[in-house]
C-alpha cells in the first residue's frame, strides 16, 4: 500500500527524561522536573468528584479557570488563553506568527520545544550563544535580523537552571526591535525566591510585545493532565483563539487547575521543600566535585568536569540502582552534565545513599 509522501520535516523529535529503568522495579524518577510533593490533596478530592462528566465536551474557553487565574495573579481574564500544557500554546504561537523565511532566536541550551515547533512552522531557528550556560542578551541581539519575529526565553532556563535578573530582562526588551515578540516562559517562577528575580508576568503585564507562558505541570503537580496558560495582548489572544483546537483543555484538567490555585499552603510547602533539598543536594554533591548552578528552580544541572567519573558513567551507575536522571547530552547536546530534579524527601535520601555507594565514601 502506498501513502502520500510526508512534507519535508527536518527536526529531532522531543526526547523526554526517561521514566523507567527497564527491568528494574520501583525506580525513582528525577528526570522530568515534576512536582516533588506530588499533587495537593484538595486537587485529588475534586478530580475524584462524580460531577465530572467525561461524556460531555469541556468548556472550550476554560472560562472558570481563566477567571481563577485572573483573580490569583491579578491580571486581565481577556488576555489569558489556556492550553493542553504550555506546549500547546508554544505550538499555537508558532502557527500564528511564523512562515517560512521568518527567524526565531532561541538560546543554545534552551527548552527543546521552542526549536521543534518553530521549525515545524517552517521558520529558521537561530541559536544564540550562552555565557557559562547563562542566556546572553548581547548574543541574542547580535543574531537579530530583519526577519526575526520571535525570541523565546525560559526564565529560569531549563535545562541550565540559570536565570536573567529583572534588570537584564528589562534591558533585553528595551534593546530588541519593537516588532519582535519576546516570549517569556515562567514555567518555574514559583520556585524562585532569589531577590533579583521577577517573573515575566510581574514585569510585563501590560506590554503588547511580550507574551508570557505559565504551566500547571511543575509546582502544581498536574503534568499528566496537560494544562498551561498564556498571557498577552488582546490582539494576540484573539489570533490564538482563532486557531485553538476547540476543546483543548479537558474538564478534569480545568477543575484540577482551579483547585490547585486555591491551595496556597501546598505551594508554600513545595517551595520550602525545594529550597531545602536543592541546597542540601548541591552542597552534598560538591563533596564529590560535582558542581551545579546557583539554586533556582526545582532542578540542578550537574557538571562533572572536575569529578573523577564522567556524567554518563554516573548516570549508568545510578540507573542500575533504579534512580533516573536526565542526560543533558540527549537532545540538549550538553556534554558531561546531567540534570537532577529535586525529589521527595525519600527520593532525595535514596539518591544521597546511592551516590555514597558509587563513590565508596
Ligand atoms: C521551560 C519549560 N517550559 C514549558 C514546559 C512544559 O510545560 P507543559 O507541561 O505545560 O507543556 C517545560 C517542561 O519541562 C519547561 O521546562
Amino acid at each position: 500500500m502506498t501513502i502520500p509522501r510526508f512534507k519535508n520535516i527536518n527536526i529531532e523529535a522531543y526526547r523526554p527524561g526517561k521514566s523507567n529503568g527497564g527491568t528494574i522495579k520501583n525506580t525513582i524518577k528525577l528526570s522530568a522536573n515534576e512536582s516533588a510533593l506530588g499533587v495537593s490533596s484538595k486537587v485529588k478530592k475534586v478530580i475524584s468528584n462524580k460531577k465530572i462528566s467525561p461524556y460531555r465536551y469541556p468548556d472550550g474557553k476554560s472560562t472558570k479557570l481563566r477567571k481563577e487565574i485572573s483573580k490569583k495573579f491579578n491580571c486581565n481574564i481577556n488576555k489569558i488563553i489556556c492550553g493542553a500544557g504550555s506546549d500547546e500554546i508554544i505550538q499555537m504561537l508558532c502557527q500564528l506568527f511564523l512562515s517560512p523565511r521568518d527567524e526565531v532566536i532561541v538560546p543554545k541550551y534552551s527548552f527543546l520545544i521552542y526549536r521543534i515547533y518553530s521549525k515545524l512552522s517552517g521558520a529558521k531557528v537561530v541559536f544564540s550563544k550562552e555565557k557559562n550556560f547563562k542566556v546572553s542578551i548581547s548574543e541574542i541581539l547580535k543574531n537579530v535580523t530583519k526577519r526575526t519575529k520571535l525570541v523565546f526565553i525560559a526564565n529560569p532556563n531549563n535545562p541550565t537552571g540559570t536565570y536573567l535578573n529583572y534588570f537584564e530582562v528589562l534591558q533585553l526588551r528595551k534593546k530588541l526591535r519593537n516588532n519582535i515578540l519576546l516570549v517569556l516562559d515562567d514555567a518555574y517562577f514559583e520556585y524562585m525566591k532569589n531577590s533579583d528575580y521577577r517573573s515575566g508576568l510581574d514585569l510585563f503585564k501590560n506590554k503588547e510585545n511580550v507574551f508570557i507562558l505559565r504551566t500547571f505541570s511543575k509546582i502544581y503537580g498536574l503534568a499528566s493532565l496537560r494544562v498551561g496558560w498564556g498571557y498577552g495582548s488582546k490582539k494576540i489572544i484573539n489570533g490564538l483563539n482563532k486557531i485553538k483546537p476547540p476543546f483543548n483543555v479537558n474538564e478534569t484538567a480545568q477543575v484540577a487547575a482551579i483547585a490547585s490555585l486555591r491551595d496556597s499552603k501546598f505551594i508554600s510547602r513545595s517551595i520550602k521543600h525545594n529550597i531545602k533539598y536543592a541546597n542540601k543536594l548541591k552542597i552534598f554533591l560538591e563533596n564529590y566535585n560535582i558542581t551545579s548552578n546557583e539554586v533556582s528552580a526545582n532542578f540542578l544541572l550537574l557538571n562533572f568536569a572536575k569529578c573523577q567519573i564522567k556524567a554518563q558513567n554516573f548516570y549508568r551507575k545510578l540507573m542500575s540502582k533504579g534512580i533516573i536522571l536526565r542526560s543533558a547530552e540527549d537532545g540538549y547536546k550538553i556534554k558531561n552534565m546531567l540534570r537532577l530534579t529535586i525529589g521527595s524527601k525519600n527520593d532525595n535520601l535514596k539518591f544521597i545513599k546511592a551516590v555514597k555507594e558509587i563513590f565508596n565514601r
